[in-house]
């Protein structure tokens, strides 16, 4: 069993494709899935509507693109299909919770991208009228509410089945009944019909999927149904009523379609982060009751609550939003805190605990180093928790609980979004435990709430600073030492400024706490050595002491790059350049802080003319030791 999670979550991770037309369907929906592969690619499926008229379909887990032979047995033959590439939300990635869902006859086949948030409530109703599921997926709900309403007209029971849903839904489906038919619904998940002709069409998640067929596209609405058949096309809203759509050329090609016009998935990935920030806050921090929920450890929370202390475990930049947890953790929850590098964990004589709470963290779930590490505190008897990114995962297979980030797929080798997202979820389980174990009053909760939900337009306006950015960029690529300061809840953040310029840029970086700076580095500083600075806390004690520091590095000819929070005018003259950030609790200015340096490192490394999305000797998951 894969951990449990948050359900009020919503996402738009999978990649879906479908046909009808004249020709075969199968290959022309391999081909637009293998073109949606960075959306999701944990398990894929296919349906095709046969010559009799019934529906085969054929799913399993793994990617697609790694899955030739098997693509070339399924035997399907049509020209009408539906198929998609998933990345799971809901259920781990297996056989069953791959897509596309059927009802109980099989004779409505459909597969979705969003998240139905009500599906429990409708799942308990259905299985009252008799309903017989198969998988855990939310999805599967949609299947048997169409059947449940199918009176010989498939329009109207997609109609009625999703008027009853709530979430998100972009959906391809088609029936026994009306074989003839492909229907299209969206709502808060894109959604697209391409038009090759009248009479044939594909509807994709995704214009990369239909580029190659036609430019030619209607990009649905919230709240709209299309019904496609080999004699046209069919829009309506819920209630069936006629809507009418102009179609569109699109205008970018499939490279600057999979980036979302972004020139690499690392500059995509750094701009999605007001999004999947919100998507590890929403249906977590909940304002105006207060407090936080994070349903994936709803059920051990009187454990973490009494524990003596935590020690976190991870690699690379998780192991950096881990350094983060243990500020958070001991300052807001008072828990002691410590950070393990996974990979020194594994090997240490290391006493196992069953009153501490150990938290591994990874983007991926797969990392070597960490999953041993799991596996030897299980051993040694204790409890293990999990916050990661890719649902059914090895690592949340083996943990005992645990937090989703909801980040969707990051591609970048470089970890940007996941890293925000793991200090959001750490920030929010500090609070928690916090309120839990008497140290934080309902006002000072209240502050720090209402700071978190304010994160994601603050990280915008950070990233509408871009521009300036790679000027400094331009200004600074040529140096080859770097070195970055900063205190408390920011020495992570510049250990994380480092380790990005480092990855892919292949500049030499070093992350320093500010005040370590005399024990050694400060013999390196000269005006070769450019030294970022992260010098937001005003109002904290420790923020004159990095003014000193900056002092120090001055006074040896030092060019500094300061991030500073906005208003403070005075830093202006202690250094070269500054890069503001707008003001928040201080518990938070590592999730701000760390944007302008992903931003820092990406530009130099562009300017170098470095694979950014792809650094030299760098893997995404470092599956072996
Ligand atoms: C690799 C990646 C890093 C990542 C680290 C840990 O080194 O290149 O970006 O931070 O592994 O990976 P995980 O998936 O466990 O977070």
């Amino acid at each position: 069993m894969h951990f449990a999670f948050d359900r009020a979550e919503r996402g738009n991770m999978c990649g879906i494709v479908a046909y009808i037309g004249k020709k075969d369907a199968t290959p022309i929906l391999i081909n637009g899935l293998k073109r949606l592969l960075y959306r999701g690619y944990d398990s894929f499926g296919f349906a095709v509507m046969n010559e009799k008229n019934n529906i085969d379909y054929f799913k399993k887990p793994g990617r697609l693109d790694e899955e030739e032979k098997n693509l070339s047995k399924m035997g399907l033959e049509g020209a009408t299909g539906i198929s998609q590439s998933r990345w799971a939300t809901h259920g781990e990635p297996n056989q069953v919770n791959a897509h596309p869902h059927v009802d109980c006859r099989e004779e409505i086949a459909l597969v979705h991208n969003g998240i139905i948030e009500n599906y429990a409530t409708l799942k308990a109703w259905l299985k009252e009228h008799g309903h017989k599921f198969r998988s855990d997926t939310d999805t599967e709900v949609i299947a048997h509410l169409i059947e449940e309403h199918n009176n010989g007209d498939l329009l109207k029971a997609v109609q009625k089945a999703l008027s009853l849903v709530e979430g998100t839904y972009g959906l391809g489906i088609i029936s026994k009944h009306e074989p003839n038919t492909l229907i299209g619904a969206r709502k808060g998940s894109p959604l697209a019909v391409g038009v090759v002709k009248n009479g044939e069409y594909i509807l994709a998640s995704d214009p990369a999927a239909i580029i190659e067929h036609t430019k030619k596209v209607i990009y649905l609405d919230d709240g709209e149904v299309v019904k496609l058949t080999r004699k046209g096309m069919h829009i309506t809203n819920l209630e069936n009523k006629k809507v009418q759509k102009q179609a569109q050329e699109i205008q970018w090609d499939l490279e600057q379609i999979e980036k979302t016009g972004f020139d690499h998935f690392m500059l995509k990935e750094i701009f999605e982060q007001p999004q999947t920030i919100e998507n590890a806050i929403r249906g977590r921090a909940l304002i105006n009751e207060n407090r936080i929920q994070l349903g994936g450890v709803s059920d051990w929370l009187d454990f973490l609550t009494n524990v003596d202390r935590v020690v976190f475990l991870a690699c690379g930049t998780s192991w950096h939003a881990g350094l983060i947890g243990e500020y958070l953790f001991e300052h807001i929850a008072g828990i002691p805190s410590e950070v393990e590098y996974a990979s020194e964990f594994r090997y240490k004589s290391v006493p196992i605990d069953t009153r501490t709470a150990y938290f591994v963290i990874s983007q991926s779930g797969e990392t070597a180093d960490t999953l041993e590490s799991l596996r030897k505190i299980k051993q040694g008897g204790a409890k293990v928790f999990g916050i990661v990114n890719v649902v059914g995962s090895s690592i949340t297979r083996e943990t005992d609980a645990g937090v989703y980030l909801h980040a969707g797929p990051e591609i970048g080798v470089a970890s940007t979004k996941a890293f925000t997202s793991q200090v959001t979820v750490l920030s929010q389980l500090a609070i928690l435990l916090g309120v839990r174990r008497g140290k934080a009053v309902p006002k000072e909760v209240r502050s720090r709430i209402d700071a978190l939900v304010k994160i994601p337009l603050q990280v915008q306006e950070i990233l509408d600073q871009n521009e300036k950015i790679k000027q400094l960029a331009q200004k600074y690529y040529k140096f080859n030492n770097f070195l970055y300061l900063g205190r408390g809840f920011n020495f992570p953040t510049a250990l994380e400024g480092a380790l990005k310029l480092k990855e892919i840029s292949y500049i030499h970086a070093e992350g320093y706490p500010a005040a370590e700076m005399k024990h050694g580095p400060i013999a390196l500083i000269d005006e070769n050595m450019p030294v970022v600075v992260v010098a937001t806390d005003t109002e904290d004690v420790i923020y004159q002491k990095v003014v000193s520091n900056i002092e120090e590095v001055k006074a040896r000819s030092g060019n500094i790059i300061a991030i500073a929070t906005e208003g403070n005018e005075s830093i202006k003259d202690l250094v070269t350049e500054v890069i503001y950030v707008p003001k928040t609790n201080g518990y938070l200015t590592p999730l701000l802080n760390v944007i302008p340096l992903q931003l820092l490192a990406y530009h130099i490394a562009v300017i170098r003319g470095c694979d950014v999305d792809k650094p030299r000797n760098l893997a995404k998951a470092v599956s072996v030791e």
